[in-house]
Protein backbone atom coordinates (compact mmCIF):
# COMPACT_ATOMS: atom_id res chain seq x y z
CA UNK A 1 0.00 0.00 0.00
CA UNK A 2 0.82 3.51 -0.71
CA UNK A 3 2.11 5.99 2.39
CA UNK A 4 2.22 8.86 -0.04
CA UNK A 5 -0.57 11.79 1.80
CA UNK A 6 -2.86 13.58 -0.04
CA UNK A 7 -4.76 16.52 0.11
CA UNK A 8 -6.85 18.52 -2.21
CA UNK A 9 -9.18 21.35 -3.08
CA UNK A 10 -13.24 20.68 -3.53
CA UNK A 11 -15.35 23.25 -4.99
CA UNK A 12 -17.66 23.40 -7.81
CA UNK A 13 -16.28 24.12 -10.18
CA UNK A 14 -12.44 23.29 -8.58
CA UNK A 15 -10.39 23.49 -11.88
CA UNK A 16 -8.98 27.31 -12.12
CA UNK A 17 -7.69 26.89 -8.42
CA UNK A 18 -4.46 27.43 -7.92
CA UNK A 19 -3.96 25.85 -5.10
CA UNK A 20 -2.62 22.73 -6.59
CA UNK A 21 0.40 24.16 -8.08
CA UNK A 22 1.66 25.72 -5.03
CA UNK A 23 0.71 23.06 -3.22
CA UNK A 24 2.45 20.69 -5.23
CA UNK A 25 5.84 23.20 -5.42
CA UNK A 26 6.28 22.77 -2.15
CA UNK A 27 5.64 19.28 -2.27
CA UNK A 28 7.88 18.62 -4.76
CA UNK A 29 10.76 21.41 -2.75
CA UNK A 30 10.52 19.54 0.56
CA UNK A 31 10.44 16.25 -1.26
CA UNK A 32 7.68 15.08 0.84
CA UNK A 33 5.59 11.66 -0.45
CA UNK A 34 2.42 13.39 -0.98
CA UNK A 35 0.24 14.36 -3.69
CA UNK A 36 -2.51 17.67 -4.14
CA UNK A 37 -5.29 17.37 -6.34
CA UNK A 38 -8.31 18.99 -7.35
CA UNK A 39 -12.08 17.53 -6.28
CA UNK A 40 -15.45 18.76 -8.01
CA UNK A 41 -18.02 18.46 -5.43
CA UNK A 42 -21.50 19.66 -5.48
CA UNK A 43 -23.25 21.18 -3.02
CA UNK A 44 -25.60 18.38 -2.31
CA UNK A 45 -22.47 15.83 -2.78
CA UNK A 46 -20.18 17.82 -0.15
CA UNK A 47 -21.57 16.66 3.33
CA UNK A 48 -20.83 13.10 2.48
CA UNK A 49 -17.51 13.68 0.66
CA UNK A 50 -15.59 15.33 3.96
CA UNK A 51 -17.52 12.84 6.02
CA UNK A 52 -15.26 10.23 4.77
CA UNK A 53 -12.53 12.30 3.10
CA UNK A 54 -9.74 9.44 4.68
CA UNK A 55 -11.64 6.78 2.39
CA UNK A 56 -11.23 9.46 -0.55
CA UNK A 57 -7.80 9.23 0.42
CA UNK A 58 -7.18 12.36 1.84
CA UNK A 59 -6.02 13.78 5.24
CA UNK A 60 -7.03 17.06 4.46
CA UNK A 61 -8.50 19.84 1.82
CA UNK A 62 -9.01 23.61 1.04
CA UNK A 63 -12.81 24.60 0.58
CA UNK A 64 -14.40 26.86 -2.30
CA UNK A 65 -17.00 28.30 -3.65
CA UNK A 66 -19.70 27.26 -2.74
CA UNK A 67 -19.22 25.01 0.24
CA UNK A 68 -17.35 27.43 2.75
CA UNK A 69 -20.42 27.65 4.74
CA UNK A 70 -20.57 23.83 5.16
CA UNK A 71 -16.83 23.70 5.47
CA UNK A 72 -17.14 25.76 8.88
CA UNK A 73 -20.59 24.11 10.33
CA UNK A 74 -19.82 19.91 9.41
CA UNK A 75 -16.47 19.34 10.63
CA UNK A 76 -15.57 20.94 14.20
CA UNK A 77 -14.17 24.36 13.86
CA UNK A 78 -11.36 25.76 15.56
CA UNK A 79 -11.55 29.02 17.55
CA UNK A 80 -10.28 31.28 14.33
CA UNK A 81 -12.99 29.65 12.21
CA UNK A 82 -15.30 30.30 14.79
CA UNK A 83 -14.61 33.57 15.49
CA UNK A 84 -14.45 35.02 11.90
CA UNK A 85 -17.03 32.58 10.74
CA UNK A 86 -16.16 30.99 7.67
CA UNK A 87 -13.62 28.50 6.87
CA UNK A 88 -11.76 27.02 4.20
CA UNK A 89 -9.09 24.44 5.68
CA UNK A 90 -10.03 21.42 6.50
CA UNK A 91 -7.70 18.50 8.13
CA UNK A 92 -7.93 15.13 9.93
CA UNK A 93 -6.93 15.72 14.15
CA UNK A 94 -5.88 11.85 15.03
CA UNK A 95 -9.56 10.86 12.34
CA UNK A 96 -11.62 13.85 13.50
CA UNK A 97 -12.34 16.58 10.87
CA UNK A 98 -11.96 19.89 11.96
CA UNK A 99 -11.97 23.08 10.25
CA UNK A 100 -9.86 26.52 10.62
CA UNK A 101 -9.76 29.91 8.52
CA UNK A 102 -6.18 30.60 6.67
CA UNK A 103 -7.41 33.65 5.50
CA UNK A 104 -5.92 35.57 8.82
CA UNK A 105 -2.52 34.77 8.46
CA UNK A 106 -2.55 35.03 4.60
CA UNK A 107 -3.51 38.68 5.39
CA UNK A 108 -1.35 39.26 8.26
CA UNK A 109 1.41 37.47 6.58
CA UNK A 110 1.44 39.11 3.30
CA UNK A 111 1.59 42.59 5.37
CA UNK A 112 4.13 41.56 7.42
CA UNK A 113 5.99 41.09 4.50
CA UNK A 114 5.13 44.32 3.07
CA UNK A 115 5.62 46.19 5.73
CA UNK A 116 7.81 44.66 8.45
CA UNK A 117 6.45 46.50 11.42
CA UNK A 118 3.27 47.82 10.45
CA UNK A 119 1.14 47.62 13.24
CA UNK A 120 3.13 49.29 15.80
CA UNK A 121 2.36 52.07 14.13
CA UNK A 122 -1.24 51.61 13.08
CA UNK A 123 -3.98 52.45 15.64
CA UNK A 124 -6.71 53.40 13.38
CA UNK A 125 -7.28 51.37 9.89
CA UNK A 126 -9.73 51.57 7.08
CA UNK A 127 -10.74 47.79 5.50
CA UNK A 128 -13.24 48.19 2.84
CA UNK A 129 -16.06 45.08 2.31
CA UNK A 130 -18.11 43.25 5.27
CA UNK A 131 -17.82 39.82 3.48
CA UNK A 132 -16.16 36.72 4.34
CA UNK A 133 -12.98 38.06 3.40
CA UNK A 134 -13.53 41.37 5.54
CA UNK A 135 -13.80 39.25 8.52
CA UNK A 136 -10.89 38.01 8.10
CA UNK A 137 -9.01 40.84 7.57
CA UNK A 138 -10.66 42.06 10.64
CA UNK A 139 -10.33 39.68 13.45
CA UNK A 140 -6.32 40.06 11.87
CA UNK A 141 -5.94 43.32 12.71
CA UNK A 142 -7.62 42.88 16.24
CA UNK A 143 -5.62 40.64 16.78
CA UNK A 144 -1.97 42.48 16.31
CA UNK A 145 -3.71 45.39 18.35
CA UNK A 146 -5.23 47.70 15.99
CA UNK A 147 -7.43 49.78 18.32
CA UNK A 148 -9.93 51.53 15.46
CA UNK A 149 -10.99 49.41 12.34
CA UNK A 150 -13.30 51.40 9.84
CA UNK A 151 -15.32 48.85 7.90
CA UNK A 152 -16.89 50.57 4.81
CA UNK A 153 -19.13 49.19 2.98
CA UNK A 154 -21.71 49.40 -0.01
CA UNK A 155 -24.69 47.55 2.41
CA UNK A 156 -23.91 49.49 5.66
CA UNK A 157 -26.25 46.66 7.59
CA UNK A 158 -23.41 44.17 6.99
CA UNK A 159 -20.67 46.67 8.11
CA UNK A 160 -22.49 47.09 11.17
CA UNK A 161 -23.19 43.37 11.32
CA UNK A 162 -19.12 43.49 12.27
CA UNK A 163 -19.43 45.37 14.75
CA UNK A 164 -21.66 42.81 16.81
CA UNK A 165 -19.50 40.31 15.91
CA UNK A 166 -15.99 41.54 16.58
CA UNK A 167 -17.25 44.55 19.56
CA UNK A 168 -16.48 48.23 19.08
CA UNK A 169 -13.13 48.37 17.96
CA UNK A 170 -15.35 48.29 14.84
CA UNK A 171 -16.60 51.15 13.51
CA UNK A 172 -19.36 50.48 10.47
CA UNK A 173 -19.05 52.99 8.15
CA UNK A 174 -20.60 53.87 4.82
CA UNK A 175 -18.99 54.15 1.41
CA UNK A 176 -19.72 58.04 1.32
CA UNK A 177 -17.71 58.51 4.60
CA UNK A 178 -14.42 57.30 2.66
CA UNK A 179 -13.13 60.53 2.18
CA UNK A 180 -13.09 61.78 5.77
CA UNK A 181 -11.93 58.18 7.17
CA UNK A 182 -9.14 58.34 4.64
CA UNK A 183 -7.54 61.27 5.80
CA UNK A 184 -4.72 60.27 7.69
CA UNK A 185 -4.84 56.47 7.36
CA UNK A 186 -1.99 54.36 7.73
CA UNK A 187 -3.38 51.39 6.68
CA UNK A 188 -5.98 50.66 4.13
CA UNK A 189 -7.25 47.18 2.99
CA UNK A 190 -9.67 46.41 0.45
CA UNK A 191 -11.94 42.91 0.66
CA UNK A 192 -14.22 43.32 -1.32
CA UNK A 193 -13.71 42.04 -5.30
CA UNK A 194 -13.79 45.57 -7.00
CA UNK A 195 -11.20 45.47 -8.77
CA UNK A 196 -10.93 41.96 -9.89
CA UNK A 197 -10.85 40.88 -13.02
CA UNK A 198 -14.57 41.36 -14.78
CA UNK A 199 -15.82 43.20 -11.57
CA UNK A 200 -15.94 47.14 -11.78
CA UNK A 201 -13.06 49.16 -10.69
CA UNK A 202 -12.32 50.07 -6.94
CA UNK A 203 -11.98 53.97 -7.78
CA UNK A 204 -11.25 56.23 -4.84
CA UNK A 205 -8.67 59.28 -4.12
CA UNK A 206 -6.00 57.96 -2.23
CA UNK A 207 -4.38 61.28 -1.68
CA UNK A 208 -5.43 61.93 1.91
CA UNK A 209 -3.66 58.89 3.03
CA UNK A 210 -0.60 59.03 5.34
CA UNK A 211 2.44 59.12 3.43
CA UNK A 212 3.77 56.36 5.64
CA UNK A 213 0.01 54.28 4.89
CA UNK A 214 0.18 50.35 3.81
CA UNK A 215 -2.58 50.03 0.85
CA UNK A 216 -3.40 46.21 0.80
CA UNK A 217 -5.75 43.74 -1.44
CA UNK A 218 -7.77 40.71 -1.19
CA UNK A 219 -7.70 40.68 -5.04
CA UNK A 220 -4.97 38.95 -7.13
CA UNK A 221 -6.46 38.41 -10.55
CA UNK A 222 -5.16 41.01 -11.69
CA UNK A 223 -1.67 40.92 -9.89
CA UNK A 224 -1.47 44.50 -9.67
CA UNK A 225 -5.13 45.68 -9.16
CA UNK A 226 -5.94 49.41 -9.85
CA UNK A 227 -5.97 50.19 -6.15
CA UNK A 228 -2.35 49.22 -5.76
CA UNK A 229 -1.33 50.61 -8.92
CA UNK A 230 -2.85 54.38 -7.34
CA UNK A 231 -0.87 53.27 -4.39
CA UNK A 232 2.24 53.18 -6.20
CA UNK A 233 1.70 56.29 -8.11
CA UNK A 234 1.52 58.24 -4.65
CA UNK A 235 4.54 56.10 -3.21
CA UNK A 236 3.29 53.93 -1.05
CA UNK A 237 3.76 50.43 0.32
CA UNK A 238 1.38 48.08 -0.80
CA UNK A 239 0.82 44.41 -0.14
CA UNK A 240 -1.00 41.97 -2.91
CA UNK A 241 -3.66 39.24 -2.54
CA UNK A 242 -1.26 37.07 -4.12
CA UNK A 243 1.06 36.99 -1.64
CA UNK A 244 -1.72 36.71 0.40
CA UNK A 245 -2.64 33.66 -1.06
CA UNK A 246 0.61 31.93 -0.52
CA UNK A 247 0.75 32.98 3.06
CA UNK A 248 -2.87 31.60 3.58
CA UNK A 249 -1.64 28.29 1.79
CA UNK A 250 1.10 27.96 4.73
CA UNK A 251 -1.09 26.07 7.80
CA UNK A 252 -2.97 24.00 5.85
CA UNK A 253 0.34 22.19 4.23
CA UNK A 254 2.26 22.47 7.78
CA UNK A 255 -1.64 20.23 8.93
CA UNK A 256 -1.16 17.80 5.95
CA UNK A 257 2.39 17.38 5.78
CA UNK A 258 4.10 18.16 8.91
CA UNK A 259 6.01 20.44 7.00
CA UNK A 260 6.13 24.61 7.78
CA UNK A 261 6.92 26.16 4.24
CA UNK A 262 8.58 29.20 3.37
CA UNK A 263 6.79 31.57 1.35
CA UNK A 264 9.80 32.53 -1.61
CA UNK A 265 10.14 34.94 -4.52
CA UNK A 266 10.55 31.48 -6.79
CA UNK A 267 6.79 30.42 -5.79
CA UNK A 268 5.12 33.74 -5.67
CA UNK A 269 7.20 33.71 -9.69
CA UNK A 270 5.50 30.70 -10.95
CA UNK A 271 1.92 31.99 -9.54
CA UNK A 272 2.66 35.37 -11.15
CA UNK A 273 3.26 33.89 -14.32
CA UNK A 274 -0.05 31.56 -14.32
CA UNK A 275 -1.77 34.11 -13.62
CA UNK A 276 -0.35 36.80 -16.06
CA UNK A 277 -1.26 33.70 -18.79
CA UNK A 278 -4.49 33.43 -17.79
P1 LIG B 1 -16.01 37.33 0.18
O1 LIG B 1 -16.37 36.08 0.91
O2 LIG B 1 -14.96 37.13 -0.87
O3 LIG B 1 -15.71 38.45 1.09
P2 LIG B 1 -18.67 38.32 -0.24
O4 LIG B 1 -19.05 37.82 1.10
O5 LIG B 1 -19.58 38.11 -1.39
O6 LIG B 1 -17.30 37.70 -0.72
O7 LIG B 1 -18.34 39.89 -0.10
C1 LIG B 1 -18.10 40.71 -1.20
C2 LIG B 1 -17.86 42.14 -0.71
O8 LIG B 1 -17.62 42.97 -1.85
C3 LIG B 1 -19.05 42.74 0.02
O9 LIG B 1 -18.57 43.64 1.00
C4 LIG B 1 -19.77 43.49 -1.13
O10 LIG B 1 -20.59 44.55 -0.69
P3 LIG B 1 -22.12 44.28 -0.24
O11 LIG B 1 -22.07 43.70 1.14
O12 LIG B 1 -22.77 45.61 -0.30
O13 LIG B 1 -22.67 43.30 -1.24
C5 LIG B 1 -18.59 44.03 -1.88
N1 LIG B 1 -18.95 44.36 -3.28
C6 LIG B 1 -19.13 43.49 -4.30
N2 LIG B 1 -19.45 44.15 -5.43
C7 LIG B 1 -19.50 45.48 -5.11
C8 LIG B 1 -19.79 46.69 -5.84
N3 LIG B 1 -20.10 46.65 -7.14
N4 LIG B 1 -19.71 47.86 -5.17
C9 LIG B 1 -19.40 47.90 -3.86
N5 LIG B 1 -19.13 46.80 -3.13
C10 LIG B 1 -19.18 45.61 -3.73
Amino acid sequence: MSNTRAACVIGWPARHSRSPKLHRYWIERYRIDGDYRVEEVTAQDFPAFIADLAGHGYVGANVTMPHKDAALKLPEPDARARAVGAANTLWLDNGRLRSTNTDVEGFIGALDTAAPGWHERTERAVVLGAGGASRAVVYGLIERGVKTIHVANRTFEKAAALRERFGPSVKPARWSDLPRLLDGTKLLANATSLGMKGQPDLAIDLSALADDCVVADVVYVPLKTGLLAAAERRGLRSSNGLDMLLHQAVRGFELWFGVRPEVTRELFELLAADIMKA
